[in-house]
């Protein structure tokens, strides 16, 4: 079959079109939902519900930038932003199941508390795609990065879970994490031939990347969820899988940034933890 939107990257754009779907887990009993389910799932439950819903904010974000130009990534950002809707709305029906449910302004919230500097990366990227037809690239690239991580992320919970439930459930969402990033990845390896779309990859993830939910989630949630996903051993493997494979992106053979992060994030913690025990009070 031909490809009709843009035949010139070896990208299965059409197949990407046609396979987009809501993820469904109707056929799932969730009154069994919460058997068992520990605080810290939870936790990492509503961080990733914040997150997914955030998406159409990020979209908005996009498509003030030349993303908008390619017929191709306009056709997967539709796409994208209808699937990673039904992941906060699957997640919120979930953490509703099991008697933890998000409130109803929590979107709004969370964009309150959108910081003031990804605002301002927002116009930034906007202006800069003016100057340069390199931004494309970078953009993907965070893109690659971020879905990269939440498809590690979600496969850490389903194999670390004693709930079979909710390790279904986020192994479905995977399923379509996997596809974002393959799209992301596979563009941006094009994209970024051209030796200045690599340098200007390079200054901005050098300069601005966060680890997913960064500048939307405070600074100590975000080294929170980094701590308990990727804090034990199996973690720094998949941190350092998430490096290699970025890695391998024409330009990008300096990242390593997860593993950065990760480490940063361990230290971080177990600094709020010690002090929280040198401050409470003696039995
Ligand atoms: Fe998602
Ligand atoms: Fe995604």
């Amino acid at each position: 079959m031909s490809n009709t939107i843009g035949n010139d990257t070896g990208i299965d754009i059409e197949k990407l079109v046609r396979l987009s779907k809501k993820v469904d887990i109707s056929d799932l009993d969730l009154s069994q939902a919460a058997n068992p389910l520990t605080d810290e799932e939870i936790h990492a439950l509503t961080y990733m519900c914040d997150i997914e819903s955030h998406t159409v904010v990020y979209l908005k974000a996009i498509l003030n930038t030349c993303a908008i130009e390619d017929p191709q990534t306009t056709a997967f950002l539709s796409c994208w932003a209808y699937e990673e809707f039904f992941h906060g709305h699957t997640i919120r029906q979930f953490l509703d199941a099991v008697g933890a449910p998000v409130s109803k302004s929590r979107m709004l919230e969370v964009q309150k508390a959108t910081s003031t500097k990804e605002w301002l990366k927002e116009i930034a990227a906007s202006i800069l795609c003016r100057f340069s037809p390199h931004f494309h690239a970078a953009y993907l690239t965070y893109g690659a990065i971020s879905e990269l991580s939440t498809l590690e992320g979600y496969g850490v919970l389903a194999r670390r879970t004693k709930n079979p439930i909710l390790a279904e459930v986020v192994k479905r969402l995977a399923k379509d994490e996997r596809r974002h990033f393959s799209f992301y990845y596979n563009k941006a390896r094009l994209l970024l031939k051209p030796r200045g779309a690599q340098r200007l990859t390079s200054f901005i993830i050098r300069n601005f990347w966060l680890p997913v939910g960064g500048g939307v989630k405070s600074k100590g949630e975000v080294e929170w969820i980094l701590s308990f996903i990727l804090g034990d051993p199996e973690g720094e493997l998949i941190a350092q899988r998430i490096d290699t494979t970025i890695a391998k992106l024409p330009g990008l053979e300096w990242f390593e940034r997860l593993s950065a992060s990760r480490k940063e994030a361990l230290r971080a913690t177990a600094k709020r933890s010690h002090a929280k025990l040198v401050l409470a009070p003696q039995a």
